[in-house]
C-alpha cells in the first residue's frame, strides 16, 4: 500500500493542468524530424507528442516539420500519423485536428540544400506558430546517414544557436563499436556543443528505471544494506517475447549485445550500482553513473568466455502460437551467428560492490516479456530454525519490476499462522501506479519533454557512451569470432526461458535466475 502527499495530473487538454510535482511544460519550439516517413515517427514520436499536447504539457508555440525522401502530400502525412494514434486510449478527434494543424511535411533529401530548405520552411512556420527560434533536430534516419545529415545541418546553419537554442536528438544505435561511435562523436562535437546533444536511451525515460534512484536515495532503510556486506548478488533481466519483427537487416548487424546490453542493460545497472549524488542534478547524477562504468572490471578474451553465454532462438511456441527460429526469419542468413540471447556475469570493482556478482540477461522470443532487477540478499548468518525445518531458509530479495505490471516487492519469511511452527515465503508488494490517478508518462513522452525543457539527466553523456562501448568490445569480438572462431551459440526453443547453458551458468555459482512471478 502506498500513501502520497500529492497527486496531480490532468485527464485531458481541457482539464486541469498538472501540478508542479508532475511535469514541467515545454518551452516553445519547432521539431524537425529528419527521416520522418519511418516507423519511429509513427509508432513513438507522434503518439508521444500528441499525448503531451492532450495533457497540456506542450507549449502552444509548437509545430513539427517532417522531412523525408518519400513522395507524400502533407495530407497523406497527417493521415498516416492519425492512423497510427487513432486506436490509442484517450484519442479525441477534435484535439487531433487541432494538433494535426501543427504537422508539416517536406519531401527532400538529406543534403545541405535540402536542410537549408527545411530551415526556410521552419522560419516561416515559426512565425505562424509563434515558436520563436528554438528548435529540436531529431535524427530518425538509418544510422548510416547520421554523419551526412549532421554535416548538412551544420552547413545549413540549423545547428547554430544564433537567437534561441538548437538541440539535436540522436537515436541508438550510436555507432556499432567504439571506433564508429568515436567517429560519430567527432562529427557531432565539431558542430554541436555537448549541451546541445541529447543521446536517447528510452529505458532512461521509464518511470520505474528513474524510480530506482528514488527508492535508494529517498529512503533511509535500503541504502545501509545496499552493498557487499548484505547483498549476495544482483540480477537484471530484460526478457522479450517478441522476435525481431521486421528488423532483420538491423538485427543481423546488431545482435543482442549491441541492441540491449551496450545501452539499456548497462544504464539500468548504473542506477543500481551508483553512489548517491550530492544533488539531484543532471551532471551530478551522470557523473555517478559514469563512475560505475569506470569501475566495471574489464573483460578480456579469457574472462569473456567464462562470463558470457550466447544463445539464439530456434523454433518453438510463444503465447500459444508457433514461432519460427531466428535463422528462418525473413532477411536472416541461414547460417547466422548473431546472438538473440545473452547472459553475463560482471563485477564492479569498488568498495561498495567488491565481490558481488551482477548477472545480466536479455533475449528475444522468451516465454514472457518482463524487465526486472532482483537484489538478492545474503542468507541469515546462522540457521537457528534448521532443527525445526527440513528445508533451507532462502534469502530475502527486493524485486524491482521495471515492466510490465510495475511493482516493487520485498520477499521475506514469516510464521505460518497456527499452532505449529512453520515458515512460509511472503511478499510485501507495492504496485507502482496503485492509488495514483495522476498523469503517467511513457518513455518517449518523458524524453521528448525533457529535451524541450533542456533537462539532460535522462540522456547519455558522451563519456558514458564511449565507456560502455569500450567495456563491451571484448564481448563483441568474442561473439563475432574476431581473432578466433566464433563461439558456439546455445540454441533455445522460442517460448522457453532461454538456453539451458544460462541455467547451468547460474547453477555453477550456486544460484538461480529469478523469473517473472506475479
Ligand atoms: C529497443 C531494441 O531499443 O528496445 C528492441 O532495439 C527492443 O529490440 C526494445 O525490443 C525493448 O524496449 P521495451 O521498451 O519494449 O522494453
Amino acid at each position: 500500500m502506498a500513501f502520497e502527499k500529492t497527486t496531480g495530473g490532468a485527464s485531458g487538454r481541457i482539464g486541469k493542468a498538472p501540478s508542479a510535482c508532475d511535469t514541467p511544460s515545454s518551452e516553445p519550439c519547432a521539431v524537425l524530424i529528419v527521416g520522418a516517413s519511418g516507423d519511429l515517427t509513427k509508432r513513438k514520436l507522434i503518439p508521444a507528442l500528441f499525448y503531451l499536447f492532450r495533457n497540456r504539457l506542450l507549449s502552444d508555440g509548437f509545430f513539427v516539420l517532417g522531412l523525408a525522401r518519400s513522395p507524400m502530400s502533407e495530407e497523406a502525412f497527417r493521415a498516416s500519423l492519425e492512423e497510427a494514434v487513432k486506436d490509442n486510449k484517450g484519442f479525441d478527434a477534435r484535439l487531433w485536428a487541432e494538433f494535426a494543424r501543427r504537422l508539416y511535411y517536406l519531401q527532400a533529401g538529406y543534403d545541405a540544400a535540402s536542410l537549408k530548405k527545411a530551415g526556410e520552411v521552419m522560419d516561416e512556420k515559426a512565425r505562424a506558430h509563434a515558436t520563436g527560434p528554438n528548435r529540436i533536430l531529431y535524427l530518425s534516419t538509418p544510422p548510416s546517414a547520421y554523419e551526412g545529415v549532421i554535416e548538412a545541418m551544420a552547413a545549413s546553419r540549423l545547428a547554430a544557436e544564433e537567437r534561441g537554442w538548437a538541440r539535436i536528438v540522436i537515436e541508438k544505435p550510436y555507432g556499432r563499436d567504439l571506433e564508429s561511435a568515436k567517429a560519430l562523436e567527432n562529427t557531432v562535437s565539431r558542430h554541436f556543443r555537448e549541451e546541445q546533444v541529447f543521446r536517447i536511451d528510452h529505458y532512461l525515460g521509464k518511470d520505474t528505471v528513474q524510480n530506482i534512484m528514488m527508492f535508494r536515495f529517498a529512503n533511509s532503510i535500503f541504502e545501509p544494506v545496499w552493498n557487499r556486506h548484505f547483498i549476495d548478488h544482483v540480477q537484471i533481466t530484460a526478457a522479450e517475447s517478441l522476435g525481431i519483427e521486421k528488423r532483420a537487416g538491423y538485427y543481423e548487424e546488431a545482435g543482442v549485445l549491441r541492441d540491449m546490453f551496450q545501452n539499456h542493460m548497462l544504464q539500468v545497472l548504473s542506477f543500481v550500482g551508483m553512489e548517491p549524488p550530492s544533488v539531484y542534478e543532471s551532471e551530478a547524477v551522470r557523473d555517478e553513473k559514469v563512475k560505475v562504468f569506470r569501475a566495471m572490471r574489464p573483460l578480456d578474451r579469457g574472462s569473456v568466455m567464462d562470463n558470457l553465454v550466447l544463445g539464439q532462438y530456434a523454433e518453438g511456441e510463444v503465447n500459444g502460437a508457433s514461432s519460427r527460429g531466428y535463422r528462418e526469419e525473413e532477411g536472416v542468413s541461414k547460417g547466422s551467428i548473431v546472438p538473440t540471447f545473452a547472459a553475463m556475469r560482471l563485477f564492479i570493482d569498488n568498495w561498495r560492490w567488491q565481490g558481488v556478482p551482477f548477472y545480466l540477461r536479455s533475449g528475444k522470443r522468451l516465454r514472457s516479456r518482463f524487465t526486472q532487477v532482483t537484489i538478492q540478499f545474503k542468507a541469515v548468518p546462522h540457521q537457528m530454525f534448521s532443527r525445526l525445518f527440513e528445508e533451507e531458509i532462502g534469502p530475502n530479495a527486493v524485486i524491482i519490476r521495471i515492466q510490465p505490471d510495475e511493482r516493487i516487492q520485498l520477499r521475506f519469511h514469516a510464521k505460518k499462522p497456527g499452532s505449529r511452527v512453520c515458515l512460509r515465503d511472503v511478499v510485501m508488494d507495492f504496485g507502482y501506479t496503485e492509488g495514483y490517478d495522476g498523469l503517467v508518462l511513457e518513455a518517449y513522452e518523458r524524453v521528448l519533454l525533457d529535451c524541450m525543457t533542456g533537462d539532460k539527466m535522462l540522456f547519455i553523456r558522451s563519456d558514458a557512451m564511449e565507456m560502455s562501448w569500450k567495456w563491451l568490445a571484448p564481448a563483441l569480438d568474442y561473439s563475432e569470432g574476431r581473432g578466433k572462431a566464433a563461439p558456439e551459440l546455445s540454441l533455445y526453443r522460442a517460448g522457453s526461458f532461454g538456453p539451458v547453458e544460462a541455467e547451468r551458468f547460474m547453477a555453477s555459482d550456486g544460484r538461480k535466475w529469478v523469473d517473472y512471478e506475479r
